[in-house]
């Protein structure tokens, strides 16, 4: 989704904007601009359609300054294009601001401040600017106009705003509402950004913002408001990531080498939570809080809903928690009724889903514990839980969730061992979690060193097909469904992921000669049931790969999994999937990392 970059003070400016939404290019955008003031009076308003390497083509070697804003926009009111790109513009040319989310009432607004105002835009930005200039006009300072305009955006509204007025142009005027934020402090200058990643080679020490909290925010100043207008003091919070980790090195793609790095992230998640003697480092109090409770509700979105549907089996197989799994974005407006002693868990790898975090809202009106795992410390998932374990997968820069996915299911199984000992779960001491852990990791190994074999595989099978199926059932039907959203949402190739029992109920009326179909079997109870549907899809002329577990593979199947407990099936078994959609995407001809019309964070709802 948009992204978000700011800095006063620092000379360098315009390459610190440039660089900052660069590193923002991962989470989708469609076209970006930058404003920047060189403090004796001139303006350099740059904006473009397209990519950040088309904006700075258009930066020419005179614009400079020591203050600036910068956006890159993923369009939501309006097409995507130069008007219509951040920052916008008072008429007057004195303030200019940068905006993520959404404004709920903005026609509203314009209908009843804006009527003799002329709108160059779509979008419900501009009319924000707008009326901060109208505020400005009538008399108000930039800091009561903009806080009026505040208080005039309703509820349903999402913002993170940058404000900057030319008339005092070394102050950035910042504030936030559901959309994420942060202040890096710099040495002499300060910087803003809705991503830490963004401005990583400027600073490592931020300061988290609170919904309804705004910013005076000045070289050597940082003044936080709370809504009552008090001054708030926060203490930056320090972030260790290496810039480095965020690059691709020799990789062509970043999905290849997130890929990868899976066996790396279960050896990491080992060290974080598991001690030499095999116990787990997991806080006794979450523990009590999920052993208090009668259910487990895990909510969730896209790839992190599907690690869900692995958790469930986890949660009730290993130690007979009733789970339930629900889509964020449905739960929010038609939640299911609820057990006496709900317990939540929001799986999020960004932190930052507006789907997940509106139910949570919800859930902290109700007084009802949760716990957050994601992998990005502080992020807004992270603080408004009750509790956060963290996936230390390092930064997942491709769009399409791979390590985090495995991750997030490495984590449950985690967690399911830890409740099970603090319950006292006689059985949970058969499940040795960091052997299994252990076995995932190498498994994954040898599957991503075979990567020659799914590359001629894809191009076999995926390179000219227009849909495509997997299918499974029980554990594999879990997994069948994010590796169906991963090929899909790269490749573009439309693929779905059925439950095999399902096929005779309809859908297989949409196979035909050479439909690919990839039949995933990792389930003993089950594996005959699925042989036997692929069977009935090939008599009807579909072109069949299996992918299979060691112990349950024909020497005909093509692609055999390692051996790994069959509650952990998805850690391994999802890996030929994700080098499938890659290859496929890159033989099609796509550019992997950032398929079209997706955000690597979906701040909106
Ligand atoms: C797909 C993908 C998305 C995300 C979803 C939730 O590859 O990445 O489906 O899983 O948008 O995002 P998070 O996990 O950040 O809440």
């Amino acid at each position: 989704m948009c992204g978000i970059v700011g800095v006063t003070g620092n000379p360098n400016a315009v390459e610190i904007l440039l660089n900052g939404l660069e590193q923002l290019e991962y989470r989708g955008y469609d076209s970006a601009g930058i404003y920047v003031n060189d403090q004796k009076g001139d303006d350099y308003l740059v904006k473009e359609k397209g990519r950040i390497a088309d904006l700075r083509a258009e930066v020419s070697a005179d614009v400079h300054g020591s203050t600036g804003i910068g956006h890159t926009r993923w369009a939501t009111h309006g097409v995507p294009s130069k008007e219509n790109a951040h920052p916008h513009v008072s008429n007057d040319k004195r303030f200019y601001l940068v905006h993520n989310g959404g404004i709920g009432n903005f026609t509203e607004l314009k209908e009843t401040y804006l009527q003799d105002v002329t709108l160059v835009s779509e979008t419900d930005t501009e009319v924000i600017v707008q009326l901060v200039a109208k505020f400005a006009r009538e008399g108000l300072s930039t800091k009561e106009a903009f806080k009026k305009v505040l208080g005039l955006v309703d509820e349903s509204s999402s913002y993170a705003f940058l404000l900057l007025d030319r008339e005092d142009p070394d102050t950035l005027y910042v504030a936030k509402n559901k959309s994420p934020l942060l202040i890096g402090v710099g040495d002499g200058f300060n910087v803003v950004c809705s991503d830490d990643l963004a401005m990583l080679k400027e600073t490592h020490d931020f300061i988290e913002l609170v919904d309804g909290e705004i910013v005076i925010l000045k070289p050597t100043s940082i003044t936080i408001e709370d809504p009552a207008g008090q001054v708030v003091d926060r203490k930056p919070f320090h972030v260790d990531t290496d810039p480095a980790q965020a690059q691709k090195g020799a990789y062509p793609f970043y999905m290849l080498k997130e890929i990868d790095e899976q066996p790396g992230v279960m050896r990491n998640l080992i060290k974080e939570y598991i001690a030499e003697d095999g116990s787990i480092k997991i806080d006794a109090d979450l523990l009590k809080a999920m052993a208090d409770s009668d259910r487990i509700y895990i909510v969730a979105a896209g790839t992190s809903y599907h690690a869900g549907l692995v958790g469930k089996e986890l949660f009730e197989k290993l130690i007979q928690v009733p789970t339930e799994v629900h889509v964020a974005s449905e739960f929010a407006y038609n939640p299911p009724l609820l057990s006496a002693k709900p317990f939540f868990i929001f799986l999020s790898q960004s932190g930052e889903t507006a789907d997940s975090r509106q139910v949570l809202t919800q859930v902290n009106q109700a007084g009802y514990p949760s716990l957050t795992i994601t992998n990005v410390m502080n992020s807004t998932l992270s603080r408004e839980a009750t509790y956060t374990l963290l996936l230390y997968a390092g930064p997942e820069i491709a769009v399409a969730s791979t390590k985090a996915y495995t991750g997030q299911i490495a984590l449950e199984a985690i967690l399911a061992k830890a409740l099970g000992v603090y319950k006292q779960i006689a059985t949970i001491k058969d499940f040795d979690v960091a052997a299994e852990l252990t076995k995932a990791a190498n498994g994954m190994q040898e599957l991503v060193d075979e990567k020659g074999k799914i590359e001629k595989i894809a191009a076999d099978m995926l390179k000219d097909t227009r849909n495509a199926f997997y299918i499974g059932r029980t554990m594999d039907y879990a997994i069948v469904q994010e590796a169906a959203l991963k090929l899909k949402e790269v490749s573009y190739i439309q693929t779905e992921g059925f439950a095999s029992g399902e096929l005779k109920h309809g859908t297989i009326a949409l196979i035909q000669e050479n439909t690919p179909v990839v039949a995933i079997i990792t389930d003993k109870k089950t594996a005959n049931h699925t042989r036997s549907n692929a069977q009935e899809v090939k008599a009807r002329g579909a072109n069949v790969l299996y992918i299979v577990s060691r112990d349950l593979a024909t020497p005909t199947d093509q692609i055999v999994l390692p051996e790994i407990t069959p509650l952990l099936s998805a850690l391994v078994a999802i890996v030929p999937t994700q080098l499938l959609a890659y290859y496929a995407s890159i033989q099609r001809g796509y550019d992997v990392d950032k398929p079209r019309n997706l955000a690597k964070s979906v701040t909106v709802e």
